[in-house]
């Protein structure tokens, strides 16, 4: 298996080559088979420690981690704020520095401010992965969702992205629209106003729509994102009636797209919000299988970071 060098740290997309990409997927393609093997095992990691570390809520990024590290035969512990020594004061370094001083090979950390796994990876000596910091980067979101298309189109190059929704408080977009760009696929974007940051096309070389229409026509992924309500101030959207009437996929919207297109969002999902519940229910949608794809995906980081054996 070709082997990629993707540096001592995962912060997010930026700065990662489309041929360093390409080189994880692969590596995720081959770890994706083990997770449908009745032995779900490979001694890659063995005696190696994994810390999960999130101080904001997770179903899917903290358990594909923990299942990730414990299929390559790490070993996976988790921490979580609630009921630690935060709740008497200490501080995010000191709480850091405490949990790196019990040797760990690598901490994977979900933060509610932007640049916090950045800020602990200058500190520490051990590998940080960001498994989603604020409003900035969630660079395996991407990478899992990057998967999910190439597997389903045998190419990321050329392809037609629509992503739609809450682009401002998204750290799922702001990674993919990086990653796409890396590999060559073409994105466009559609959000209200009010959620839509300035500079978009400039910074990431996407295309900004005025409907949501016009962004679904002819693509091969139409990309939904979770309204995020805990990151807003009031009076961003008339109601939730209203954003879904003009935002919302439903399957009579969907027949602009290819036939082949699919249906992607990170989750979790409002459902009858961001996607009306027949697509996410329908043919097109491939959520569950981004899931599956993040387990592999994060096997594949972990499996880099750590310098795992092969097989
Ligand atoms: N997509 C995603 O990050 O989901 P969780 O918040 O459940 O980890």
């Amino acid at each position: 298996m070709p082997e990629v060098g993707i540096g001592k740290h995962l912060l997010g997309m930026e700065g990662l080559s489309g041929e360093q990409i390409h080189g994880i997927l692969d590596l995720a393609d081959g770890f994706f088979a083990i997770s449908r093997r009745t032995i779900k095992k490979v001694p890659s990691l063995r005696g190696r420690t994994v810390l999960n570390a999130f101080f904001e809520s997770s179903t899917r990024t903290r358990m594909s981690f923990e299942l990730a590290a414990k299929r390559l035969s790490a070993d996976a512990t988790n921490f979580s704020a609630s009921g630690s020594a935060m709740g008497k004061g200490e501080t995010l370094l000191d709480t850091a520095q405490t949990l790196a001083a019990m040797q760990l090979d690598a901490i994977v950390v979900r933060h509610n401010m932007s640049g916090a796994p950045h800020y602990l990876a200058q500190k520490l000596e051990v590998p940080i992965i960001n498994a989603g910091d604020g409003q900035h980067e969630h660079p395996t979101q991407a990478l899992l969702d990057l998967m999910t298309m190439r597997r389903r189109f045998g190419k990321l190059e050329g392809l037609e992205v629509a992503i739609v929704g809450d682009i401002a408080h998204s750290r799922v977009a702001r990674s993919n629209l990086i990653a796409l760009k890396a590999v060559g696929a073409r994105a466009r974007v559609f959000a209200p106003t009010t959620l839509l940051p300035l500079g978009l096309a400039q910074a990431y070389g996407c295309e900004v729509c005025t409907s949501v229409e016009q962004a679904i026509e002819g693509v091969h992924v139409a990309m939904t994102l979770r309204l995020q309500q805990e990151r807003m101030v009031e009076g961003l959207l008339p109601s939730l009636r209203e954003y879904a009437k003009e935002f919302s996929l439903s399957p009579e919207r969907l027949v602009k797209t290819r036939p082949e297109a699919i249906v992607m969002h990170p989750g979790p999902v409002n459902r009858g919000v961001e996607l009306s519940p027949e697509v996410v229910d329908g043919p097109r949608s491939v959520i569950l299988d981004q899931v599956e794809n993040g387990v592999a995906v994060r096997m594949a980081v972990l499996y880099l970071l750590l310098g795992g054996e092969p097989e």
